[in-house]
């Protein structure tokens, strides 16, 4: 088991990745706290982490919502004493949206969740990692944060943001027992976008024309990279945004 004995602060743990994410860390000894905004997902992901011999515990959080942070970060620490990683997974995707479809509700919107949601959970787990001289945190990116494209202009922008945040973590605090990494994942099947695939006619195949690997990601590929990092076993890997893409940076 490679994550025995430790604590994983998850937020969008509901569905797709974070789902994902949550059910193998558990499987690998950790114990789970499980935010979401999604009530009933989180409440499904919970019993079958326990029917599985897992331990974890959900709790609905707006991620964009300071109070509510303090609230998770503190139920989590009354219940398990402490917070070794935490995967700032939850996010949302503008569907290719330009920039003048976008409203400024709309960009504020993105940048509060899949950005200042990610600063939240940063800096109200961060003091205790710090206490701790330990701790891993997990940006979900995206190959977005990397390159123009695989989003409309909120989602590439924020994106990038998150990219940027997780480079400067890493120069902030790796001297302190802190590894800090982005993953980048390319076009995964899950609820964010599972619509625009099936709905659209050619949606998948021109998806696929992008992918050298010729197969869109699964939730579990995700999950895999993020067990990787948070163990031990990348011990030395600060700072770097890994995609999980199928190759599809690769080809610009
Ligand atoms: P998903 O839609 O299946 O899961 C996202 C989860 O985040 C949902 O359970 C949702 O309820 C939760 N969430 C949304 N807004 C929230 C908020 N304000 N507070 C708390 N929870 C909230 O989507 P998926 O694909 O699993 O996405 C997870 C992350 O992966 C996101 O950050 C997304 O941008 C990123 N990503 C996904 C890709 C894909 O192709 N599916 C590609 C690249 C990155």
């Amino acid at each position: 088991m490679k994550l025995a004995g430790k604590t994983v602060l998850i937020t969008g743990a509901a569905s797709g990745i974070g789902r994902a994410q949550a059910l193998l860390m558990a499987e690998e000894g950790a114990q789970i706290i499980a935010a979401d905004i999604n009530q009933v997902g989180l409440d499904a992901l919970i019993d079958e982490i326990k029917e599985k011999g897992g331990e974890a515990f959900g709790y609905k959080t707006e991620v964009s919502d300071s109070q509510q942070v303090k609230a998770l970060v503190q139920a989590g620490l009354e219940k398990y004493g402490k917070i070794d990683i935490l995967c700032n997974t939850a996010g949302i995707f503008d569907h290719f949206a330009p920039t003048l479809d976008i409203t400024e509700e709309q960009w504020q919107k993105f940048f509060d969740v899949n950005v200042k949601g990610v600063f939240l959970l940063t800096n109200t787990v961060l003091p205790g990692m710090l206490e701790r001289g330990k701790g891993v945190i997990i940006n979900v990116a995206s190959i977005a944060g990397l390159t123009a494209g695989p989003g409309g202009a909120a989602y590439i922008s924020s994106k990038h943001a998150v990219v940027g945040y997780t480079k400067q973590l890493c120069l902030d605090y790796a001297d302190k027992g802190i590894r800090v990494n982005a993953i980048a994942p390319g076009t995964i099947l899950t609820a964010l976008n599972r619509q625009g695939i099936e709905n659209e006619p050619d949606a998948l195949a021109k998806r696929l024309e992008l992918i050298p690997a010729k197969r869109l990601g699964d939730p579990q590929d995700i999950a895999n990279l993020t067990l990787f990092l948070a163990s031990d076993d990348a011990d030395f890997i600060h700072g770097a945004v890994i995609s999980s893409d199928g190759g599809r940076f690769a080809k610009g």
